[in-house]
C-alpha cells in the first residue's frame, strides 16, 4: 500500500492504483466521462483533473498512477475552473439531455453557464458532418455555438445513433475494439470539431463489420447509442424509467453463462445490459443476450 493525500487527509490505496482510486478511497466525488472501469483509460474528456503538487499541468486522475507521497487537491479554483470549462464546451455543442444523473449533478456544482458560448448553431443535414475533409473545418460565425447536432441515424431494428449526444468519450470505440468485442467496426474519423464516430468509409452499420453485440451502447454514457425499443418509447412520450423493473437472470442461448438485466415495462422487455461486476462479462454480451429476447413475448393469439 502506498500513502497519497488527498485534501489534505493521508489515503492508502494499493501499489498501481490511481489517483482516482485515491480520491475515491476519500469518498471524493470526482467526475469522469471517458472512464470506466472496464476500459483502458483514453484521457479523452479531461473532466477528471486534479491539481497534483509539482506538476505544472493538471493531471487526469483516472490514468494517473498514483506514487508514494502524492499530494492532490481536487476542489482547488483551478480544478473547479477546468472541470467547469470542460463541461460548459460540451454542454454548448452536445445534447447531454440524456446524460446520466451525475452529469447533471456536476453541471449544477460547477454553476456551467451551458448558454456561455451563445445560442446553437443550426444543426447539420443528415450524413454533412460525415463528409466533411479532415482540416477544412469552417470558422465559427462568432455569434452562435458551434454544435455538433445533426439528424439521427436509425438504419435497423436494432439500435440507433444519435451523434448529436456524442461527446467524443471513445467509450464505444474501445468497447467495440480490445476491450472487449475486438471487432473495430467503428473508430473516431476526421480532426479538431470535426471529430466523430464513425463505421469504415461511413457504411451503415449493416453493411459494415458491426456484429451487433451492442456492447458500445452498455458503455455510452450520453444516450447517443440506445436500443431501437427505447428510442421509439422515448418518440412516443412512454419511456417510464420509475415504471420499469429490472430481472437479473442467465442468458438462454449457450453455455458461457453470461448473466443478463432484463428492464421491463408494461410487461414488456424494453431493453437488455449485463452487469460490469459479472466476472464472465463485465458487462458485454452478443448479439443473442443483447438483442434476441422477442421470442419471450411472443404471447400468439394471446
Ligand atoms: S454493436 Fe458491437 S460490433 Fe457493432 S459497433 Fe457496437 S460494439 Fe462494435
Ligand atoms: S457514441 Fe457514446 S460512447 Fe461513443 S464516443 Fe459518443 S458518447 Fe462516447
Ligand atoms: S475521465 Fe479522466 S480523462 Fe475522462
Amino acid at each position: 500500500m502506498i500513502d497519497v493525500t488527498v485534501d489534505g487527509e493521508v489515503v492508502q490505496v494499493p501499489e498501481g492504483a490511481t489517483l482516482l482510486d485515491a480520491c475515491r478511497t476519500k469518498g471524493v466525488d470526482t467526475p469522469t466521462l471517458c472512464y470506466l472501469e472496464t476500459l483502458t483509460p483514453v484521457n479523452a474528456c479531461r473532466v477528471c483533473v486534479v491539481e497534483l503538487e509539482g506538476s505544472r499541468t493538471l493531471v487526469p486522475s483516472c490514468s494517473r498512477a498514483a506514487q508514494p507521497g502524492d499530494v492532490v487537491q481536487t476542489d482547488s479554483p483551478r480544478v473547479r475552473h477546468s472541470r467547469k470549462l470542460v463541461l460548459e464546451l460540451l454542454a454548448s455543442s452536445v445534447d447531454l439531455s440524456l446524460a446520466s444523473g451525475d452529469v447533471r449533478r456536476w453541471v449544477d456544482r460547477y454553476e456551467v453557464d451551458t448558454a456561455r458560448f451563445g445560442p446553437a448553431a443550426a444543426p447539420a443535414a443528415a450524413d454533412e458532418r460525415d463528409g466533411r475533409d479532415s482540416g477544412h473545418h469552417h470558422a465559427s460565425d462568432g455569434a452562435t455555438a458551434e454544435t455538433v447536432a445533426q439528424p439521427i441515424k436509425i438504419h435497423d431494428e436494432m439500435y440507433v445513433r444519435d451523434y448529436s449526444k456524442c461527446i467524443l468519450c471513445y467509450k464505444c470505440v474501445e468497447a467495440c475494439g480490445d476491450d472487449a468485442q475486438n471487432t473495430f467496426a467503428i473508430a473516431v474519423a476526421g480532426r479538431g470539431f470535426d471529430a466523430r464516430i464513425s463505421t469504415e468509409f461511413d457504411r451503415k452499420l449493416d453493411q459494415s463489420a458491426c456484429v451487433y453485440c451492442g456492447n458500445c451502447i452498455g458503455v455510452c454514457p450520453t444516450g447517443a447509442l440506445v436500443f431501437k425499443s427505447e428510442h421509439d418509447l422515448r418518440e412516443a412520450g412512454t419511456w417510464d424509467e420509475a415504471k420499469q423493473t429490472m430481472t437479473r437472470t442467465v442468458c438462454p442461448y449457450c453455455g458461457v453463462g453470461c448473466n443478463l438485466e432484463l428492464h421491463v415495462q408494461d410487461n414488456e422487455i424494453v431493453k437488455v445490459t449485463s452487469p460490469m461486476d459479472h466476472s464472465v462479462t463485465h458487462g458485454h454480451l452478443c448479439i443473442k443476450g443483447r438483442f434476441g429476447w422477442q421470442f419471450v413475448q411472443n404471447r400468439g393469439s394471446e
